[in-house]
């Protein structure tokens, strides 16, 4: 039986009432807290930085999963490890010097996730899976939610998953974007750990329910 975690992405979240959402999140039984970082040059968009977990964090008792689509990535990690994130994931795209980025995420006290845009081969990670906590599989273009699925995605995610146990690795595979009740029982039979949705699960009045569903999906899963 093979079980999964939810992180439903902020970016979908009111934000005039963005601590309300959250807790309503949590209460119904979110795992991680998804944080979308952008800086409108990475991505076409500009979101919110290290003041708002900083604000969120004595609230809530979720795993902040900080997403940085941002570029160099590495000038925030202090500021967002204060704030009280718990795990950091940076853009392989975004790093001309991967490896020591991760290793400064190390280093701040938070775990460690690389992310990959969906035209990124997951071989740019050969030399460093061994020191990640998570790999990112982007199934949208980064930037914005509410995009449809990008379905060849899924060989990515199925390459990663053979990848981690040909070496024998424990990374969590983590999907994000377009993920619904349509699309996330091929993420998990592909081999996801962690499902990122931002407005499958804010845009619907039933949150717990929609959880429960990808936990349903993930309970059925038999090949791991
Ligand atoms: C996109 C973000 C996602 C986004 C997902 O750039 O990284 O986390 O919020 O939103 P949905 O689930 O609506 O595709
Ligand atoms: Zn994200």
């Amino acid at each position: 039986m093979k079980t999964i975690k939810v992180a439903p992405s902020i970016l979908s979240a009111d934000f005039a009432s963005l601590l309300e959402d959250v807790q309503r999140m949590e209460k119904a039984g979110a795992d991680w807290l998804h944080v979308d970082v952008m800086d409108g040059h990475f991505v076409p968009n500009i979101t919110l930085g290290p003041l708002i977990v900083e604000a969120l964090h004595p609230h809530t008792g979720l795993f902040l999963d900080v997403h940085l689509m941002i570029e160099r990535p590495e000038r925030f990690i202090p500021a967002f490890s204060r704030a009280g994130a718990d795990l950091l994931c940076v853009h392989a795209e975004a790093c001309v010097h991967l490896n020591r980025v991760i290793q400064m995420i190390r280093d701040a006290g938070c775990q460690t996730g690389v992310a990959l845009n969906p035209a990124t081969p997951p071989g740019v990670l050969d030399y460093t899976l061994e020191s990640l906590d998570l790999v990112l599989v982007m199934s949208v273009n980064p930037g914005f939610a509410g995009q449809n699925f990008i379905s060849s995605t899924l060989a990515k995610i199925e390459k990663l998953a053979g990848m981690r146990e040909e070496r024998n690795l424990d990374f969590l595979i983590q999907v994000d974007g377009g993920i619904n009740e349509q699309t996330a029982a091929s993420v998990i039979q592909a081999g996801a750990d962690v499902l990122v949705a931002g407005s499958a699960l804010f845009g619907n009045d039933q949150p717990a329910r929609v959880m429960q569903a990808f936990r349903e999906m993930a309970r059925h899963e038999k090949n791991v």
